[in-house]
């Protein structure tokens, strides 16, 4: 081992600080992978969510998949809280519905791989969602409100599906050639900060 190389075998220092992560923004085609589920809960998992949860606060965002980060892995971070309210960090991993109401409801959604762009949403009202937490363990809940709207819109999001996938084939072709030129252009898609703060609309 000569001097200046690195030793293979000597420990990475631990590093203890979460970092952001770049948010994928269509056309970007990885949006539209299916990501693999979890096998286990371990410490790379950890670390992920600790990544996610920092990207989804600085971005801001109320819900982030783990594939608007590049990792295409059946993860989603959630904090619902109000803005003045403490946090109230929530992780699914391999979430799946396994009940959905006839009721609807409809939300204006918006997400952070579609900056600043919101539309009307219509989904079931009520959903079960079945998941892992972060010791692996099991929980089903019923949700409704705006908790089964975000979770509907990051279960998709792990299925390679987009929230304008549910909107009129008019809108969503706008919205896409919108963002393509831009890409084209190599504008940045990195949305400003956004002034109107309406967290709410931000869902991930
Ligand atoms: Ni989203």
């Amino acid at each position: 081992m000569g001097f200046g190389s690195i030793d293979p075998v000597a420990p990475t220092p631990y590093i203890a600080a979460m970092a952001t992560r770049d948010i994928v923004i269509i056309p970007d085609k990885r949006l539209r992978l299916v990501s693999e589920p979890v096998k286990t809960v371990d410490k790379s998992i950890r670390t992920l969510v600790d990544d996610m949860f920092e990207t989804m606060y600085a971005a801001p965002g109320i819900g982030l998949a783990a594939i608007q980060i590049g990792v295409a892995q059946r993860v989603v971070t959630m904090d619902l809280a109000k803005k003045d309210d403490p946090p109230e960090p929530q992780v699914f991993i391999n979430p799946v519905v396994t009940w959905s109401s006839d009721v609807t409801s409809t939300y204006d959604e918006g997400c952070l791989s579609i900056p600043e762009y919101y539309e009307e949403v219509e989904r079931p009202a009520k959903v079960k969602v079945k998941y892992l937490d972060l010791d692996g363990k099991e929980h089903e809940i019923e949700a409704d409100g705006l908790l089964a709207t975000c979770l509907q819109h990051e279960i998709d999001h792990t299925n390679g599906v987009l929230f304008i996938d549910h909107i009129s084939k008019l809108k969503r072709d706008r919205v896409m050639k919108k963002f393509k030129k831009a890409a084209k252009h190599g504008e940045s898609t990195k949305p400003a900060h956004p002034s109107d703060d309406v967290p709410e609309h931000h869902l991930g």
